[in-house]
């Protein structure tokens, strides 16, 4: 199977985030001005915006020619969430992508001319966010639950969040998200789930950071 392209850009260096944002569509717009605290609607436009140059890139064409195109399962196309995607000249672009923000920085993962219904999830997570105090209560299964009892103190809320980096990445891929309980999805072992250690050769995450990828 493809391997996906993955990049990992900082939410305050996206090039050209004043000059793309009208290229977002209305949808975004809309969506950024709901944003009650003006710096998560930044680093959502950042995003947006990253993703929109990522997948321009991989289909080495003009971003001006790609329209946002978001899907959500229960909603539908033509959405201001859901699994990202764009229009290419009016037609569905090749590409099966997802995007995940965390800690100023946006993962972005891409396969062009991608096999029919293929999917793909990632998430990227901050070691400190996904390791809140009741986390066991309410986000591993039992045997994750064993498999973290086995696990050195230290290196416990590293391992808390790459598991719910996997649990995230694969909801994504199946376009589920959080409206399936993460407690009953075991991530230690399921096939086409994998962490991302690095994401250009010999480039490792930044400290503070892990991140999954789905594939299916
Ligand atoms: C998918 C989800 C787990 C991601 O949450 P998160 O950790 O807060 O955010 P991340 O930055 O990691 O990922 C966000 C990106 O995931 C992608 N995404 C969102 N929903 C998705 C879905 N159902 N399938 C695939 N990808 C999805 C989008 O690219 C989104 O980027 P955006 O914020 O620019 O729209 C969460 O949004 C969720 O559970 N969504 C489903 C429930 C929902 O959306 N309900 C409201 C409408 S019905």
């Amino acid at each position: 199977m493809q391997n996906p392209v993955l990049d990992l850009w900082r939410l305050d260096e996206t090039p050209g985030a004043g000059d793309a944002i009208e290229l977002l569509g209305q949808l975004a717009l809309e969506r950024a001005l709901r944003y009650a605290n003006p710096a998560d609607r930044n680093e959502f436009v950042a995003g947006r915006v990253a993703l929109l140059d990522f997948a321009a890139a991989l289909l080495e064409v003009d971003p001006a020619r790609l329209v946002p195109d978001y899907h959500c399962p229960r909603c539908g196309p033509g959405q201001d969430h859901g699994r990202p995607g764009f229009m290419l000249d009016g037609g569905p672009a090749p590409l099966a992508l997802s995007a995940s923000r965390a800690s100023g920085w946006v993962l972005l993962a891409g396969v062009v001319h991608p096999p029919e219904e293929l999917r793909l999830g990632v998430d990227l997570e901050s070691t400190g966010k996904a390791t809140f105090e009741g986390f066991d209560d309410v986000a591993p299964t039992a045997t994750e639950k064993r498999f973290l009892s086995t696990i050195p103190d230290q290196e416990r809320d590293s391992q808390r969040a790459r598991l719910w980096a996997r649990k995230e990445a694969w909801l994504k891929m199946t376009g589920e998200g959080l409206r399936r309980n993460p407690a009953e999805l075991d991530v230690l072992d399921l096939p086409g789930l994998r962490d991302v250690t690095g994401i250009h050769e010999n480039g490792k995450l930044p400290d503070g950071l892990v991140a999954a990828l789905a594939l299916g």
